[in-house]
């Protein structure tokens, strides 16, 4: 049988054979050039977090769709502090490449290969804690919705999980229903729609972990192309189970004016007025309606903004700051900039500027904004956007302002 191309391919500190990239079509086993950031971006966070467990005992990581395995080999050559790597792929060629790789890098005494489906690999190893993974990356083509349960599962107490999720347009709110199906919440097509999408990913990993008495809580998430990235540490316990009970909410968002805000559960359910129940039947791109903006409102329901729904969906902070500022202290990437944990970013993009004049800076806005005495900072989820306190008036008077 003839063996397809091969090249040789360097990340990082490693050195990896993957299918020639010459002939996409020809290729017999995953494996994507672009997908480096992201890998990199890994590297730092499991780096960031295994100092910190390090004193306590080995540590284990699992690359459970594993593909040519860039990331598993990538772990075992750079980061010292993780002892022993589980590559995992159904697909048998792409093991051989990742099997090569190890070799190359000289890390296949730390590696462990297996052929196996994800959940039944992810299940052998749930018997006892001590077996259970440290670091555990879920990196599926589409949705990790499918595995989010059993990688939960094999995760230790205080170990942490990454999760891709690569169908944005579920995510950023092209189809709601479908993110309703996947991630137990709807979708919503805003500006901010990337957090939605981390909210909607963090939402679903914190209710599946409720079912199992544990609760997760976020460490980091970024997006890149049509990558969602999302790092949470796993809590066992039902303390941590009702904990994050309470992080489960929803966003309100008016299509007219951009009014925008996120709530608890049981604060949604006091606003939903009761016109809301008929017209969830209209569901689309833009929700469901639930009541009258607060903001732009004031002309009574037929002048008014009416209020759609996003969610059920994760509303605490999606980020820990002392984790990622231990990433940004092993990093030169912008990526672990200081953010603030003020929910819902403004696209500075969404403001409709007079005709003739162009979008100011974004630092010129975020600089203006904190002479006013509003917070602001970016978001490392959107380059053209701001986090800040300020409301949307406010902001909208600055960019206003400031367009020339
Ligand atoms: C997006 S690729 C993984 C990419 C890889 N993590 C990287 O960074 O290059 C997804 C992989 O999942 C594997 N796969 C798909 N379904 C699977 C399943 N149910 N069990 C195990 N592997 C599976 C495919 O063979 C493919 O290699
Ligand atoms: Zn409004």
């Amino acid at each position: 049988m003839q063996m397809a191309p091969t090249s040789v391919y360097r990340e990082g500190q490693t050195i990896l054979e993957v299918p020639s990239l010459d002939e996409p079509k020809m290729m017999p086993a995953f494996f994507n050039p672009r997908g480096r950031f992201v890998r990199d971006v890994s590297i730092v966070c499991y780096s960031a977090y295994s100092l910190e467990r390090s004193a306590k005992s080995r540590q284990s990581f699992a690359d459970s769709l594993t593909g040519t395995g860039a990331r598993g080999i990538r772990v075992a050559k750079e980061v010292s502090s993780i002892d022993q790597v589980f590559l995992n792929d159904i697909n048998s060629k792409a093991l051989e490449f990742a099997k090569k790789s190890a070799k190359m890098n000289d890390v296949e005494g730390k590696c462990v290969f297996s052929r196996s489906e994800v959940c039944s690999f992810l299940a052998s190893r749930v018997q006892n804690d001590g077996e259970r993974f440290d670091f555990l990356d879920v990196d599926p083509f589409g949705s990790p919705s499918d595995f989010v349960d059993c990688a939960i599962r094999a995760a230790k107490d205080g170990g942490l999980v990454s999760l891709t999720a690569t169908d944005s347009a579920v995510l950023c709110g092209v189809y709601p229903r479908v993110a309703l199906r996947k991630y137990l919440g709807l979708s919503l097509r805003t500006d901010y729609c990337h957090e939605v999408g981390m909210r909607l990913l963090y939402g679903l990993a914190s209710q599946t972990a409720m079912r199992l008495e544990t609760g997760i809580e976020p460490m980091f998430c970024h997006h890149d192309m049509h990558y969602f990235r999302i790092y949470f540490s796993v809590k066992v316990g039902n303390p941590y189970s009702k904990e994050n009970e309470k992080k489960i909410g929803f966003i309100l968002h008016c299509f007219k004016c951009g009014y925008r805000s996120i709530i608890s559960r049981d604060e949604f359910f006091s606003v939903r007025d009761s016109s809301s129940q008929t017209r969830d039947k209209s569901l689309n791109q833009r929700g469901s309606e639930v009541s009258i903006c607060p903001d732009c409102g004031h002309g009574g329901r037929e002048r008014g903004g009416r209020v759609a729904f996003g969610g059920p969906l994760w509303i605490g902070n999606i980020q820990a700051r002392d984790f990622v500022g231990r990433c940004k202290k092993m990093s030169e990437l912008s990526v672990f900039a200081e953010e603030l944990d003020l929910p819902l970013y403004f696209d500075l993009n969404s403001i409709h500027l007079k005709k003739g004049t162009s979008m100011p800076k974004t630092t010129a806005v975020l600089e203006k904004l904190m002479s006013l005495g509003s917070r602001a900072s970016r978001t490392r989820l959107n380059p053209n956007a701001l986090r800040t306190d300020a409301t949307i008036d406010i902001l909208r008077n600055v960019v206003l302002e400031l367009a020339r």
